[in-house]
């Protein structure tokens, strides 16, 4: 596995596969038209690097319709941006994108994505909640390709040295990040709190697991004003405030969070479990010496938000017959699991969380199952974008002390009706 240094990324890097030669067989599909033909599959950062060697499979078996990986930034926001720009004005490089699933409403409404043939996808062998992220006013748009959930990492060597068991709500949470990390000289406990989607993630954790929302429906009925709402975001910013969240964690996405959790610095940690396996590979420190639970709530466990990514034709793509074969070939049973095996990222196919041998390699496999089925989703909204711009910087400005938790509420209350409102 590849672990790629954000620090040499950010711009657009195109990797073109080399199609190679056809070893058995011939390609699956029959007739050749104007609408199969090769293919570009833009993506976000590709942090495990796995995706290369995956999509050449593929064009092994497809050499007249080899697939181009587009890899765009790994922060969520930044590839939105990019995408979106290319989409808007309809220049057709992008055949098949890998859009998170926060993004399908959006692309959706403005006519980025064009929508699917149900009956070409085993949309029944998928986990439920993924397929509802694929759907807009009741079409598929999407196939789902990944999903995620939050998890809280921890260095279990030092729980298990000082006798204790994992949090399972805030008040354990902070009590071990403010007493045991000082003691072993870590800081207590990060997330993703760069101001971008990540923040709103954790935001809508937060708030979800004290047992508030943000906004309902399709994102038209604003529903923050709430005590719970107060909670959460007055856990966060509270941590910031004792200094069991270091400041430096408010400059965190995936990435850094992830590289200071193995590098040894930190007790706790919010991440994708993607994070769990980087933690355990050669290049960490702290391999072997980990554990992975339910995210902490205000009673008990929490909510995660439910992450992960779609695959979509583009509106404007040029072979959109050899782009939904290449969308059932990623999300096919076979290549599923390498996802897992590979790219250390959860897959949408509900069976393979019961094998026992996927079980023995990746034990965090039942808890992320568990997390997945009860995650909140992100709204369905058009403007999706716009809400989680909101989130991120009302959130930055309660976690840096420039704004009450109540003020942080009655600020998001106010501007996400303004979003709202613009239906
Ligand atoms: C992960 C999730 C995605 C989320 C993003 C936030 O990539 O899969 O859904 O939006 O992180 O940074």
């Amino acid at each position: 596995m590849r672990w790629i240094h954000a620090a040499g990324r950010g711009l657009l890097v195109a990797v073109v596969l080399l199609t190679g030669y056809v070893a058995s067989g011939v390609p699956a599909d029959g007739a050749r038209g104007e609408a199969r033909g090769p293919l570009t599959l833009a993506t976000a950062g590709d942090l495990t690097g796995y995706l290369g060697p995956l999509l050449e499979g593929w064009n092994r078996t497809h050499p007249d319709e080899p697939v181009t990986l587009v890899e765009l930034p790994d922060s969520a926001d930044e590839t939105h941006e990019q995408m979106a720009t290319d989409l808007r004005s309809a220049t057709g490089r992008f055949d098949v994108l890998n859009i998170d699933v926060a993004w399908t409403s959006e692309f959706a409404a403005a006519g980025w994505i064009a929508p699917l043939e149900r009956d070409r996808f085993p949309l029944d062998s998928f986990l439920p909640p993924v397929v509802d992220t694929a759907t807009y006013q009741g079409k598929l748009y999407a196939v789902p390709y990944v999903t995620n959930a939050g998890m809280l990492l921890y260095r279990k060597d030092i729980l298990d040295r000082e006798g204790v068991r994992p949090p399972r709500t805030w008040a354990e949470l902070e009590r071990q990040a403010s007493t045991l990390a000082p003691k072993y000289g870590l800081d207590g406990y990060a997330g993703q709190f760069l101001p971008y989607e990540g923040l709103t993630v954790n935001a809508v954790e937060a708030v979800h697991s004290a047992g508030g929302t943000i906004l309902e429906g399709e994102g038209e009925r604003v529903t923050v004003n709430s005590a719970a709402a107060r909670e959460g975001i007055g856990f966060l910013a509270r941590g910031v405030r004792d200094g069991w969240i270091a400041q430096e964690a408010l400059t965190y996405k995936e990435e850094e969070s992830r590289r200071a959790f193995q590098d040894g610095r930190l007790l706790f940690l919010r991440n994708w479990p993607y994070a769990y396996v980087g933690a355990s590979g050669p290049d960490s420190k702290v391999a072997g010496k980990i554990g992975a639970v339910s995210l902490p709530g205000r009673d008990g466990p929490g909510t995660s938000v439910l992450g992960g990514s779609n695959l979509a034709v583009g509106a404007h793509a040029r072979h959109p017959d050899s782009a939904a074969d290449l969308i059932a070939y990623l999300t096919s049973e076979r290549v599923q699991r390498q996802v897992l095996t590979k790219g250390a990222l959860p897959p949408v196919r509900a069976a393979l969380y019961q094998d026992p041998e996927l079980i023995r390699r990746f034990p965090y496999l039942g808890t992320l199952r568990a997390s997945v089925l009860t995650a909140a989703p992100r709204p369905k909204s058009p403007h999706y974008d716009q809400v989680s711009l909101v989130v991120q910087a009302v959130l930055h400005d309660a976690m840096a002390g420039r704004q009450t938790p109540a003020a942080a509420v009655r600020r998001l209350d106010r501007e996400l009706a303004a979003v709202a409102d613009r239906d």
